[in-house]
């Protein structure tokens, strides 16, 4: 059985990567500091599959423990999801970012390539194009001057990574999300955003429970179908599928390059308002919200051309924005 290391594997995508990972019969081992996260999680992943992951709660900052790890654990490949993601706290917290985000790669990459484990997956992310001149979003978009300390951790990670690969021939595969959403069919494990949600989704289903007053819309004067801003919202059950495909490609040796990247969406862009809609129809009732003005590095529209996953991965998103709305609500509804 192949043993696979899921770091951040108790945060939101880490979470629903680690359950598939045990549905295709991979032994998993979880790194997870739980700075943006519970151990709760970890049970919860166990509720669903029967089989409790190995769990070292370590921080990826200190690199001696990070070398610790390895040499007490033998594992055949890794996903990393640890990293601090909010994109406005990254502008006020710069230095805590890049080296959350960075330190702990270089840390991460030196420990795999001094003991020659290969089939490295990295979470990257759409943030890395900016405002892309054409949609949908093609790889072969060029990547733009990042808008947040956030964005240019993950294009310095990706820098890191195929450097590494051309030096020191890793194996590795960048997936670049769009907006992850939803909770896993059990409704055992979701999105769990610490203090005020920053994302939409959480915000909604908070504004729905009656945990906040009312939605911000951040514009209504983009250039779009009804004037607010436009995103590709993917399934997180389709999204840590497409890392079981990714891992796949690389310990199956069906990696036409050693560091390879794809854009990870649905290729549908859904505007804020379309959401909005969506989602009443899901819960049955008017959302409370009002138009506000644009939030600051907002991008107007980002939507993904998943022809080279499709192809590549032989992966394609499976579930709908309703179906993840659905399950977005009903997870809401399952906190206490
Ligand atoms: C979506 C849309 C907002 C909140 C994020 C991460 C990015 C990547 C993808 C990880 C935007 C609008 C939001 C609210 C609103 N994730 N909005 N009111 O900014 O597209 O990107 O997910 O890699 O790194 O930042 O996602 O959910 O914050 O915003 O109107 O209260 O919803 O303006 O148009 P975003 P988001």
């Amino acid at each position: 059985m192949k043993k696979i290391l899921v770091t951040g594997g108790l945060g939101f995508i880490g979470s629903h990567t680690v359950v598939e990972l045990q549905n295709e019969g991979y032994e998993v081992l979880i790194i997870d500091n739980l700075s943006n996260t519970s151990i709760d999680v970890l049970d919860q992943i166990e509720s669903i599959t029967g089989i409790k992951p190995t769990y070292v709660n370590i921080d990826l900052r200190v690199q001696k423990d990070v070398k610790q790890f390895f040499d007490t654990h033998e594992v055949d490949g890794v996903i990393h999801f640890a990293a601090y993601k909010a994109v406005g706290e990254s502008v006020s917290k710069p230095l805590e970012y890049y080296q959350n985000n960075l330190n702990t790669l270089v840390y991460l990459l030196g420990e795999l390539t001094a003991r020659n484990i290969d089939n490295f997956i990295f979470s990257s992310s759409c943030t890395v194009y900016g405002q892309a001149d054409q949609l949908p979003i093609t790889e072969s978009a060029p990547v733009k001057p990042a808008e947040s300390p956030y964005g240019y951790s993950k294009q310095v990670g990706e820098i890191l990574i195929r450097d590494t690969c051309k030096a020191l021939g890793l194996n590795a595969i960048a997936l670049r999300y769009f907006n992850p959403i939803g909770a896993h069919p059990s409704i055992k494990i979701g999105e769990l955003p610490l203090g005020v949600p920053q994302n939409l989704i959480p915000f909604i289903t908070q504004t729905a429970a009656g945990m906040r007053k009312e939605l911000s819309v951040f514009g209504d004067d983009y250039p779009t179908v009804d004037g607010t801003a436009v995103r590709d919202y993917i399934h997180v059950v389709d999204l840590a599928k497409a890392h079981i495909a990714a891992l796949g490609r690389l310990l199956q040796k069906e990696n036409k390059t050693n560091y390879e990247f794809f854009n990870i969406g649905t290729g549908k862009g859904s505007s804020v308002l379309e959401v909005i809609k969506a989602f009443e129809k899901a819960s049955g009732f008017p959302l409370n919200y009002k138009i506000v003005g644009r939030r600051e590095g907002d991008i107007t529209a980002a939507y993904a051309d998943t022809t080279l996953a499709n192809k590549e991965l032989k992966w394609k998103t499976e579930l709908s924005l309703d179906e993840a709305l659905d399950s977005a609500w009903k997870w809401q509804q399952a906190q206490k």
